[in-house]
């Protein structure tokens, strides 16, 4: 079962577009802010790139999707293609699982960046343990050494007030990552988040317990977070967390 994609997935997407525009502008205003070296584009969880802006897409000579959703493919083409076309960025859209041979994926595009576009925050939904998860995002991170990647994905996720009086003044707000957490998410009960991001974690106005994605580690030490806040539906929030990592330039050999 495809907890994050599918036809409810694009349903949701379309239907609460106008509602999402503020998340997809500061997605955008961040994915602004990256300059990758790399002329080559490979977004894994793409889906039909429902928040992804096709400008930024445009500066890609080349950008390949990776999606387990079938319908991902068509519809990815049909939101960004002509506008790629436009571009002369070449496309092409794959179906498949990128996690269950990334090594191969990674191998198939040498010289191009990875985009993890939302998904890496679902995958506690698709393991049977919460170490699973854990090892499979280690996995993940170590495969990517020497590799320039970003991603977009979940940190948190819960129930916000009714009133959500703050929600038209959400701002995104930027970090450092820093070690590993010390504090609790305000009002809540064992989230543990950076003490610089309570700020932000009122803004949100949490209500209740919220579901830690066990994201908050993905990026190495030093690199530059952006925290945008998705409201998934009228009461649901998601926390999301968007950085890029430049690749380590690569040992010369005597
Ligand atoms: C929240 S959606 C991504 C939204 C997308 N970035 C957008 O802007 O529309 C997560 C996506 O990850 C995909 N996904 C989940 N597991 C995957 C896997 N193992 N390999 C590739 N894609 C996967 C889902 O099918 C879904 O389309």
């Amino acid at each position: 079962m495809n907890h994050s994609g599918g036809l409810l997935w694009h349903a949701r997407a379309w239907r609460r577009q106008g509602a999402w525009r503020g998340t997809c502008s500061h997605i955008r205003q961040w994915l602004e802010q990256v300059h990758p070296n790399s002329k080559q584009l490979v977004i894994i969880g793409a889906s039909a790139g429902w928040m992804m802006p096709s400008r930024w897409l445009q500066g890609f000579e080349r950008v390949s999707t990776v999606d387990i959703d079938r319908w991902a493919a068509p519809l990815f083409r049909m939101r960004h293609g002509s506008a790629l076309k436009r571009s002369g960025t070449q496309l092409r859209c794959e179906t498949d699982d990128a996690f269950g041979d990334l090594q191969t994926l990674l191998a198939a595009h040498p010289d191009a960046a990875v985009l993890f576009d939302n998904v890496l925050g679902q995958l506690r939904f698709m393991h049977a343990s919460l170490d699973e998860t854990v090892s499979c995002l280690d996995m993940i991170k170590q495969r990517l050494v020497d590799r320039e990647w970003g991603s977009l994905h979940d940190a948190y996720s819960g129930a916000v007030r009714r009133s959500g009086r703050g929600r038209k003044k959400l701002l995104m707000f930027q970090s450092l990552q820093a070690e590993p957490a010390v504090t609790t998410l305000p009002g809540q009960d064992g989230v543990p988040i950076e003490p610089g991001l309570a700020p932000f974690a009122i803004q949100l106005e949490a209500e209740g317990a919220w579901l830690d994605h066990l994201t908050s580690q993905v990026f190495p030490s030093g690199t530059t977070v952006h925290h945008i806040a998705w409201h998934y539906s009228r009461h649901y929030c998601h926390w999301l967390q968007a950085g890029w990592v430049s690749s380590k330039p690569r040992a010369c050999r005597p």
